[in-house]
């Protein structure tokens, strides 16, 4: 175990699936029944804008339905940033590519969504972004522009640059140990995040149900709600 100071976390669906979210590449995943081309592209929500409106929305109800909640693991991150973060000389962020609020609901603050937010929506025109938590339709009028039609969920598709790239690179190349969390390294840039804190000298953990194979310096292999909590007490025991 390293003592570290400057930390960068990389989460996935895995660590929101003991959550009740699917994950998108196990056999019963959620891109096991639809094709990403039709629901995670700019060009699928332009052939068929009411499919893919239909496609968030399912998943916005289910995240704010009674039984969605963090888990140990989204917890156990929380506490980790509060217990460090005011200490001299150390930094922190979680950077996720869920797309579900569950580590701001577990207290997490120091958070980038990189492949944007299930409860927001975005206007086409201004850029600009609106808190949403009913169906979005044609019909939803911009809170901007005033009409309808130019809003589309806020989410980044496959194609599109994922946000706060600059931040994020500035922090793995900063970090002093880098940890991955139920993601499969399937996509790109985030599946090369590791590397690119190795290169600047950060020790690199993966967390996650299974091995994926990717280099890591480590890899411990178990449920997140589980191996999450556990390994946060050993770094907690380690800083100073
Ligand atoms: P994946 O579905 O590709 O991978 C989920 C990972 O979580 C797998 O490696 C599982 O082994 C692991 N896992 C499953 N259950 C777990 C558990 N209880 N505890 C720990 N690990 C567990 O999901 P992501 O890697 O997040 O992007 O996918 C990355 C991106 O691909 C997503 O953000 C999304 C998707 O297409 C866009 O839509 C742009």
């Amino acid at each position: 175990m390293v003592a570290a100071r400057r930390i960068v976390v990389l989460t996935g669906a895995g660590i929101s699936a003991e959550s009740g979210i699917q994950t998108f590449r196990a056999s019963d995943g959620l891109w096991e029944n639809h094709r990403i081309e039709d629901v995670a592209t700019p060009e699928g929500f332009a052939a068929n804008p009411i499919a893919v409106h239909q496609f968030y929305n399912d998943r916005r109800r289910l995240l704010l339905s009674d039984t969605i909640r963090p888990n140990p693991a989204h917890t156990a991150l929380a506490r980790l940033e509060h217990s460090i973060v005011d200490l001299p000389e150390h930094e922190f962020l979680l950077v996720t590519q869920n797309i579900d609020n569950l580590h701001e609901r577990a207290g997490s603050r120091a958070l980038v969504h990189m492949h944007g937010e299930l409860l927001k929506m975005r206007c086409e025109q201004s850029g600009l972004s609106f808190d949403l938590r009913e169906d979005l339709t044609l019909d939803t009028c911009c809170r901007c522009c005033r009409v309808p039609g130019n809003l589309r969920p806020d989410v980044v598709w496959f194609g599109e640059i994922p946000l706060a790239m600059s931040r994020i690179t500035k922090a793995l190349e900063n970090c002093d140990l880098f940890i991955a969390i139920g993601t499969s390294g399937s996509v790109y840039p985030a599946a090369g995040f590791f590397e690119l804190a190795r290169e600047h000298g950060a020790h690199t953990v993966e967390l996650n149900l299974d091995n994926t194979n990717a280099t890591f310096d480590e890899h411990i292999c178990g449920p997140a709600s589980e191996v999450v909590p556990a390994y946060v007490e050993r770094l907690l025991s380690c800083a100073s």
